[in-house]
């Protein structure tokens, strides 16, 4: 249907800050006239979602979707997409006494048909233009197929690798988190929610998700008020003001409370501290799942409090149509509670045009453009982590090359866990890349499979790397059954027999370049010896081959570094680099091939060192870079100064190339504050510059500090900046560098 397809560089030009436009005064006019129409039940189908692919029929309590739709028993949609938008949206808009369109909603997190690498790996490229780029896209394609509203971005932090939803955010680290989110939003929604290639952000899931106990998924999740507000919420409170339309609950209770019953987050943080104004959707059946914690009675029970707490919508449980009818009449529910949610429904749909334009303009020429391409080939290898190099890489052009692995030609793994409507057919993998580069000259050998006992392919692995210069060993996981949602592990390893493939293979002497393929760090304690170059590449998306194959020859230098921990063993979980300290840290000369005997009374493990094999913020270059000293502007400055955004902290540093090849550094700020009221992290990051370097180019850094920065939440829970003694660093990684130091005084 639609004709104008939009061009390349308007489409992906930087956007400023979006805008939501909830109250306009005509909206809300029209808000209040449908509202003073609109009967309780109908009402109640406004705040009511289901998936279009679940069960209808006596059991479940439903009708036939179209007849509930006529009814008006239904808002809206998730898992509907193409032609079905408009054959239902018919319905809605010729039968329904109201006509009062619906919204269509979708899981696209990383990508809609152009896949990008998963979320966490984009995080890796520590680059919001990127990560704003590849997510204008997918509203593109999105909107092409029928969609107003998307489930993303994740900003659940999450310091667990064991949770496999992990994958789906930007890493353990609230600031980053912050930069991460605004730049999802801001390219989902663009300059206007209304404009014609813009889709609805849904922050999820609200909040603390990321801390499930163990790691294990849906798990309890208990955090103090201090840590809730201090590293959970920010990229929330990121993505409230850079405009998102949505937020969705999370599955989690947090401190006993559901989080998809939770006054104290959700009307009290949310909406009376930050003021949000959008819609609350709960997460996908969380409202009937109150009763299952334990603070429901029945699923009556679990409506009302669901939206008294502030919950607008109803994803999948049903239960705000089947029972709040019964909590009203009971005189449980005042009816100003639902006609404030479905102000809010009905406010989103004004704000991404429904009202105005409710068919979709089906386009499916929109799909997959070739600059769309680019752009995921770019993010891919901004996405490596170069973790270990001998100096094999970038590969010589005329080695013989042995490519071995499950991972090396598995088109759908390389969509991650939430592939959207990504085809494995679009993807190019690492085998065809390669193939292509050097003819006929690549071996391949499967080897193994993901998770397999038997080692029958073995031989022939080993075979290949005989005959070859080098062998690439593509590994990992099973993004499908081992990453994201439910999908949580208690161990860390390279699944089935792929270590032992690794090992057979390194017997041969054939020097190994490891892809780690995952959804989550891995611990490579066990493999990394056997390999010369190592590179965590998770999954990179449609174009994963050549984005691969760029970076294995050196087109490009791999340039992500990490956004979580990888830890030496699965034990050490969670791990996160802004930790507090202990009253007995190791000594920093007894750690690793330091001090023996090994220490007793301090805090460690007996059997391994407390650190991350590869820390926050790790990652290697082709070329090699070195920082000048860290200085500080003043040696004083005081805290009153600070809390009035009087004054800033200048810091400045230096980056020089010294290594033989072009390249790009991510330098990062990080600073720690002592004799503060409460403890504070070891390090926190504050800032981070990606900057490109020719060999032997030095730039001066400069960053600076100010409330935002410094201001934490004090003993009396209050947020401000406090007299400390203050360390800074600017460095390449978490654990590197000489810090600077200064005094915040009164
Ligand atoms: C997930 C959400 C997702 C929803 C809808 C749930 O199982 O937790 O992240 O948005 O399903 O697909």
């Amino acid at each position: 249907m639609a004709h104008h397809r939009p061009l390349l560089a308007f489409t992906l030009c930087l956007l400023t800050a979006p805008l939501f436009p909830a109250a306009a005064a005509t909206g809300e006019a029209r808000v209040d006239a449908l509202l003073r129409q609109m009967t309780l039940d109908e009402k109640l189908g406004q705040l009511t979602l289901y998936s279009g692919g679940t069960a209808t029929g006596p059991e479940t309590g439903r009708r036939a979707y179209e007849a509930m739709v006529a009814a008006g028993e239904v808002g809206a949609f998730l898992n509907v997409v193409g032609p079905d938008v408009n054959r239902l949206q018919k319905i809605a808009l010729e039968d329904s006494r109201l006509k009062i369109p619906l919204i269509f909603a979708l899981d696209v997190i990383h990508g809609y048909r152009t896949i990008f690498p998963t979320p966490l790996g984009l995080s890796a490229t520590w680059s919001p233009d990127l990560v704003e780029r590849s997510a204008r896209i997918a509203a593109l394609e999105a909107r092409a197929d029928g969609l107003r509203w998307t489930f993303a971005p994740m900003v659940d932090i999450a310091r667990d690798a064991r949770w496999g939803r992990i994958t789906e955010g930007a890493g353990e680290d609230p600031y980053l988190g912050r930069v991460m989110a605004a730049a999802y939003v801001r390219g989902f929604q663009g300059r206007a929610l209304g404009g014609p290639h813009s889709i609805a952000a849904t922050l999820k899931h609200y909040v603390g998700y990321g801390a499930a106990e163990g790691g294990r998924d849906y798990n309890t999740t208990q955090i103090p008020e201090r840590l809730l507000r201090e590293v959970y919420l920010p990229p929330f409170r990121a993505g409230v003001e850079a405009g998102a339309a949505t937020v969705m609950t999370g599955f989690n209770a947090l401190n006993g409370v559901p989080a998809s019953a939770n006054d104290f987050i959700l009307r009290r943080i949310l909406r009376q501290e930050w003021g949000f104004e959008g819609l609350v959707v709960s997460d996908w059946t969380s409202i009937a799942e109150i009763e299952a914690h334990g603070t429901a009675r029945d699923g009556g029970d679990a409506a009302r409090k669901a939206i008294t707490a502030g919950v607008d919508m109803d994803m999948e449980s049903d239960l705000y149509r089947t029972r709040l009818g019964a909590e009203i009449a009971a005189g449980r529910v005042a009816l100003s509670v639902i006609d404030e949610a479905v102000r809010r429904v009905l406010r989103l749909k004004m704000a991404v045009g429904l009202f105005d334009e409710p068919y979709a303009e089906l386009d499916p020429d929109a799909m997959v453009q070739p600059g769309f391409r680019e752009v995921a080939r770019e993010a891919a290898e901004r996405s490596f982590v170069l973790l270990k190099n001998d100096g094999v890489l970038p590969l010589k052009p005329d080695a013989k090359v042995a490519l071995i692995g499950p991972l090396a030609e598995d088109a759908g793994a390389m969509l991650g866990s939430w592939g959207a409507r990504g085809r494995p057919g679009d993807v190019v993998t690492l085998r065809a890349a390669l193939a292509h580069r050097l003819g006929g000259g690549l071996i391949y050998a499967r080897g193994t499979g993901i998770d397999t006992r038997s080692d029958d392919g073995f031989a022939e692995a080993v075979a290949a790397a005989r005959q070859s210069d080098i062998a690439i060993l593509a590994l990992g996981e099973d993004a499908g059954r081992m990453t994201g949602e439910a999908a949580s592990r208690t161990r860390l390893d390279l699944p089935g027999n792929q270590t032992a493939l690794l090992k057979a293979v390194a017997e041969t002497g054939v020097p190994i370049v490891l892809l780690v393929f995952s959804g989550r760090p891995l611990d490579l304690t066990d493999v990394a010896p056997d390999v010369e170059a190592m590179l965590a590449v998770w999954y990179p998306g449609i174009e994963a081959g050549p984005a691969l194959s760029r970076v294995l020859y050196g087109d490009s230098s791999p340039g992500g570094r990490l956004t979580v921990s990888f830890p030496r063993a699965v034990g050490q979980e969670p791990l996160y680099y802004n930790r507090l300290s202990t009253g007995r840290p190791v000594p920093p000369e007894d750690r690793s091939g330091g001090g023996e005997p090994l220490p007793k009374y301090v805090s460690r493990y007996i059997d391994e060192e407390d650190t991350a094999l590869y820390p926050f913020g790790y990652g290697l270059s082709y070329t090699r870079f070195s920082y000048g000293p860290v200085s500080v502007e003043h040696d004083r400055y005081s805290a009153r100064a600070l809390n009035a955004g009087k004054t800033r902290i200048r810091v400045r540093g230096e980056v020089t190339n010294v290594g033989e090849r072009p390249g790009e550094e991510v330098v990062q700020l990080y600073i720690r504050q002592r004799g503060t009221s409460v403890a504070r992290p070891v390090r926190e990051l504050k800032g981070f510059q990606r900057v490109a370097l020719r060999p032997g180019e030095t730039r001066e850094v400069e960053f600076s500090l100010g409330r935002d920065e410094l201001a934490f939440w004090t003993i009396d829970m209050e947020h401000l900046v406090e007299p400390a003694d203050l360390q800074v660093w600017i460095a390449g990684s978490s654990t590197d560098g000489q810090p600077a130091t200064t005094l915040i005084g009164d």
